[in-house]
């Protein structure tokens, strides 16, 4: 059973992009077939990350208007073989896309894919509500940061009243030296605003911050304490869904085109 995964936050800029990226990456490299959905119109950041912007020649919302087969706008990832991008639209789009297109667009991914991770624009808005027709999971990215971590709680639940039950949440760019001097929240105050489960925590590292500069998702580098953070987080986020082994005999995504839009 495939799981659609939607990465998201309350607040700006806390990782949601990088965490995706990095997740992504790490499962393909464990066998996994996954494809990154990027939600985010006219501020897309997913193929920057993944160093893929020059391959993007469709996006989601030509999918979604059906201008293009699915096949036609995920773009492989060179350096991990199993990760796909799709990428967002470049400009904010007027088309109507609801909950369904993206429900379907998932049931048809889940054919061929194991992990789909879906990265949203911060809050709740049109691209929030119509990932959410997709999602089987949420995961929360927060900051140690007290706005953050309430828009994170406002988030989760206005996704428990859309039906998402299994969220859980991440705490990036923690700066252990303030969290011991009280001077930020720490993860005891994080826990008491949200009622999820924690899967772990990101420290602040300017490597991070450069990686996703350079376009290279900092876990590519194996064996770095960052690296093995993301594999000990992944490890959680995969015990806390359904699926659990890579597949054996994955599909390509060429017969995803196969089965038409
Ligand atoms: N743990 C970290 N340490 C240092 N820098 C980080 C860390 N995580 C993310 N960053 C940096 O923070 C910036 C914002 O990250 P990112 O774009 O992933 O956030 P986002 O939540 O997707 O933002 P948006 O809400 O705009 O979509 C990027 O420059 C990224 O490199
Ligand atoms: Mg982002």
């Amino acid at each position: 059973m495939s799981e659609v995964i939607l990465v998201a936050s309350g607040k700006g800029g806390t990782g949601k992009t990088a965490v995706t990226a990095n997740l992504g990456a790490l499962l393909a490299r464990q066998g996994y077939k996954v494809a990154l959905l990027d939600m985010d119109m006219g501020m897309r950041n997913l193929d920057l990350y993944l160093g893929l912007e020059n391959r993007v020649v469709y996006n989601i919302m030509d999918v979604f208007s059906g201008i293009c087969r699915i096949k036609r706008a995920l773009i492989k990832d060179r350096r991990f073989e199993n990760l796909y991008l799709m990428s967002a639209c470049p400009r904010k789009d007027n088309r109507d896309i609801t909950p369904l297109h993206m429900q379907v667009l998932c049931r048809k991914l889940k054919k061929e894919f194991d992990y789909i991770f879906i990265d949203c624009p911060a809050g709740i808005g049109a691209e929030f509500d119509i990932s959410l027709g997709g999602a089987d999971r949420l995961l929360l990215v927060t900051e140690a940061d007290i706005a953050s971590i309430r828009d994170a709680d406002v988030l989760s639940r206005y996704a428990k009243k859309a039906g998402i039950d299994n969220t859980c949440y991440i705490v990036n760019k923690v700066r252990v030296d303030l969290m011991n001097q009280h001077l930020v929240p720490d993860l005891k105050e994080i826990a008491e605003v949200l009622s999820n489960e924690m899967i772990g925590l990101i420290q602040f590292d300017d490597n991070i911050y450069i990686s996703t500069n350079r376009g290279i998702p900092i876990v590519y580098k194996e064996h770095t304490y960052i690296e093995e953070n993301f594999r000990n987080i992944l490890g959680r986020l995969l015990e806390k869904g359904e699926k659990k082994k890579p597949a054996e005999t994955g599909e390509s995504g060429e017969q995803v085109e196969n089965r038409g839009q």
